[in-house]
């Protein structure tokens, strides 16, 4: 059996940086791909070092922009005949409103649409696998709210002032409904998805927001948070261990399947994120 080819976002930074560090290790072919191309090459450069592994490469796109999404998913496919391992890790919460340059809510944008739209375009790619896996970095934040889908882009959320963190709750809840909706689809077939929560973890989120936000954060990490060394696992279980072989639909938490919310779990509500997904991402194409 050749290498296995494993795509990873937001592999610059935090629990995506040490997940491309273990999965390099292990002699895997890395697609690293973040928004900064300097420090994205500088990254694939220190990680074939330190892994001993030549077939790390670096890919830049701005994933909050459905054109890169779709252009980094076209270099993936014409690079590589299939893809075993797909983690969507790129993530990150925004306490003001902001649009993209494509006119869309950036938290919605980024942790939602990019998962859904990256993870469709390279289907065919985790067809071509032998046994495939998308894994879906989502967070306990999603407890506690529901989709509002006559404010799907957040709008009204933000005009409350903790609306950036209840819109990243809610990025983080379609993150799982996302989940569940494809491993129906792909019932039967030899890709399998699953989400997580990676703990609360030190890493670089939040810290762009600047302001007393940023700080608040900066001191919950300090004082609460785990490692990002610790927080890489559950990801790099669900990408490696023998153990999920199979394994589909599920949220883990701590490396085991746990619950998620009641409201992760209603397919009505799915299937219309899965359609409003579908539409806000038709256009771009
Ligand atoms: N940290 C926590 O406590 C925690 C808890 C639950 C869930 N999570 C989830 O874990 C995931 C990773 O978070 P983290 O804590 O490791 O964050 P992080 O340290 O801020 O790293 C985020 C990574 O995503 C990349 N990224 C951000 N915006 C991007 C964009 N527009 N396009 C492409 N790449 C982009 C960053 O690239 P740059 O290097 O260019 O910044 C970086 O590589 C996220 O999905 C987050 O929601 C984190």
């Amino acid at each position: 059996m050749g290498r296995k080819v494993c795509l990873i976002t937001g592999a610059t930074d935090g629990i995506g940086l040490v997940t491309a560090q273990e999965l390099g290790k292990l002699g895997w072919t890395l697609a690293l791909v973040s928004r900064n191309a300097q420090k994205g090459e500088r990254i694939a450069r220190e990680l074939r070092h330190v892994c001993r592994n030549e077939e790390i490469y670096f890919k830049q796109a701005d994933l909050s922009l459905q054109r890169d999404v779709r252009r980094v998913a076209r270099d993936i496919a014409e690079t590589y005949e299939s893809l075993d391992v797909l983690i969507n890790n790129a993530g990150a919460i925004f306490w003001k409103y902001q649009k993209t340059a494509e006119g869309i809510e950036k938290t919605f944008a980024l942790n939602h649409l990019n998962y859904f739209l990256l993870t469709n375009l390279l289907l065919d790619r985790l067809r071509a696998a032998p046994a495939a896996r998308v894994v879906n970095v989502a967070s306990m934040a999603h407890r506690g709210v529901s989709i509002d889908f006559e404010d799907i882009e957040n709008k009204k959320v933000y005009e409350n002032f903790r609306g950036g963190w209840i819109a990243y709750q809610r990025s983080k809840l379609s993150n799982i409904m996302f989940s569940n909706a494809l491993s129906r689809r792909l019932e039967g077939q030899n890709i399998s998805c699953n989400a997580l929560h990676p703990g609360f973890v030190r890493t670089r989120f939040a810290k762009d927001n600047g302001g007393y936000f940023a700080a608040l954060v900066s001191i919950g990490m300090t004082f609460g948070a785990i490692s990002a060394e610790k927080g890489a696992k559950t990801q790099i279980h669900l990408a490696t261990s023998p153990n999920v072989e199979g394994v589909t639909g599920k949220y883990f938490d701590l490396c085991k399947p746990k619950e998620p919310d009641s409201r992760a779990l209603n397919e009505s509500d799915q299937e219309r994120l899965w359609d409003v997904s579908e539409d806000l991402t038709r256009s771009s194409r």
